[in-house]
């Protein structure tokens, strides 16, 4: 049975409730987990009011509103702003998404943002993702070769290069991974979603020489079959990905090689 003690500074007391903008009549309320690790205090909600009338649509929009004229020290990545870069992954309305494709209008009431669950915190939005990124690297995410270079370029059919669809567009924004009680509960052994998908994009890739090098890596009590298909990597991903039929193909690769 699993016993879960949280520790003693667990608790996420209520937090500042900072001014209503003056003259404004169409405000939003976000309420937004923050956490100094510096300051030695628990983590705490702070509740904003945001002027719609003068705010782009998308949560992103809100919160750089927010650091911009309310709170300074509201911290959260973001680059790109347009579902590119990743870096902007965070919980939005217990869904874990993209702030700067996720629409206001697609929340109903108070929206409520926390950082990517069970992930370290580095400090209020701003998960530590270095262990993630090191199991990303773990899966070779490159073409591995051992025939000669050629002159111009690896060379791949149409139909080759199809098969890549639906796996060369993620963004690394660790949604998936984040979303997976496997990964919760093994995320130091579990690969998890994201560096699955990623392995099996180069597993797949014609002109990769490295299949059953990549596939023995695999072989493993908890790399990969601690997928349990639960389906939540696939249910959040932002950019419509299929997290959980990568592994399920590397599955049946595991599975036709061995008999
Ligand atoms: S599969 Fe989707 S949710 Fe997972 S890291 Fe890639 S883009 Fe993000
Ligand atoms: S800011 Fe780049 S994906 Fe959101």
């Amino acid at each position: 049975m699993v016993q879960l003690t949280l520790p003693k500074n667990s608790t996420v007391r209520k937090g500042k409730t900072w001014p209503k903008p003056e003259g404004a009549t169409n405000l939003r309320t976000f309420r937004i987990y923050r956490w100094d690790p510096d300051t030695g205090e628990n983590p705490r909600v702070d509740t904003y009011f945001v002027d719609l009338d003068s705010c782009g649509p998308m949560i992103l929009d809100a919160l750089i509103k927010i650091k911009n004229e309310i709170d300074p020290t509201l911290t959260f990545r973001r680059s790109c702003r347009e579902g590119i870069c990743g870096s902007c992954a965070m919980n939005i309305d217990g869904v874990n998404t993209l702030a700067c494709t996720r629409g206001m209008d697609e929340i109903k009431g108070d929206v409520k943002i926390y950082p990517l669950p069970h992930m370290p915190v580095v400090k209020d939005l701003v998960p530590d993702l270095t262990h993630f990124y090191a199991q990303h690297a773990s899966v070779m995410p490159w073409l591995e070769t051992q025939s000669n270079t050629p002159a111009k370029e690896w060379r791949q059919s149409i139909e080759d290069r199809k098969k890549l669809d639906g796996l060369y567009e993620c963004i690394m924004c660790a949604s998936c991974s984040t979303a997976c009680p496997s990964y919760w509960w093994n995320g130091d052994k579990y690969l998890g979603p994201a560096a699955l998908l990623h392995s099996y994009r180069w597993i797949i890739d014609s002109r990769d020489e490295a299949t059953g090098e990549r596939l023995d890596a695999l072989e493993d009590p908890f790399k990969l079959y601690r997928c349990h298909t639960i389906m939540n990597c696939t249910k959040t991903c932002p950019k419509g990905l299929n997290p959980a039929k990568a592994i399920a193909s590397i599955k049946k690769m595991m599975v036709e090689r061995s008999v």
